[in-house]
């Protein structure tokens, strides 16, 4: 059994360093991104307050112009596909830039699968060579949930998924 201790730190940069020491603890020695990301999205989802919704979307080769496919998260049933430039999570894999969304209904074309969700942050998962991998993708019931505190934490738990596994 994996032990994921609750977080201690009274502040956000705190936490995410406990985050991140609890991540590469639990991502050590397997390499397959899919259970990667399952175990990244479980930990993130129960370790933080006020979410409702974490994971991943990962790129689908096949698909002519670029799609995202959903992969492993832990929340409501999420859409399966969205197209490059759709939505935040699109919007994230066309520019590679972090979306950090305090009001999701001010977002022009924002999915809605959840009609909980009222902010989001969307990160961008792009390879050491360049290449996206998918985005990975949180949301919150409350307005305003995530700042540039959550927008620099959640990169570098991306950066350690990505770091760790393979494909
Ligand atoms: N709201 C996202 C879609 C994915 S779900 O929130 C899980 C978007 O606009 O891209």
């Amino acid at each position: 059994m994996f032990h994921t201790p609750a977080l201690d730190a009274p502040d956000k940069p705190g936490q995410y360093a406990e985050l991140a020491a609890q991540l590469r603890g639990l991502l050590h020695g397997e390499r397959n991104r899919v259970a990667n990301a399952a175990n990244f999205a479980a930990l993130v989802y129960h370790a933080l307050p006020g979410l409702n919704w974490c994971g991943v979307y990962f790129v689908d080769a096949a698909v002519a112009g670029g799609e995202l496919v959903l992969g492993p998260f832990q929340g409501k049933p999420a859409c399966v596909r969205i197209a490059f430039a759709r939505g935040v999570c699109g919007t994230a894999a066309a520019t590679r830039t972090t979306q950090l969304v305090p009001d999701v209904n001010a977002f022009p074309g924002h999915i809605a699968c959840d009609s909980a969700s009222r902010s989001e942050l969307v990160v961008p998962l792009v390879r050491a060579d360049g290449t996206l991998l998918g985005v990975w993708d949180v949301d919150s019931p409350l307005r305003a949930r995530f700042d540039e505190r959550d927008r620099a934490g959640m990169q570098s738990l991306c950066a350690i998924f990505l770091q760790a596994s393979d494909g």
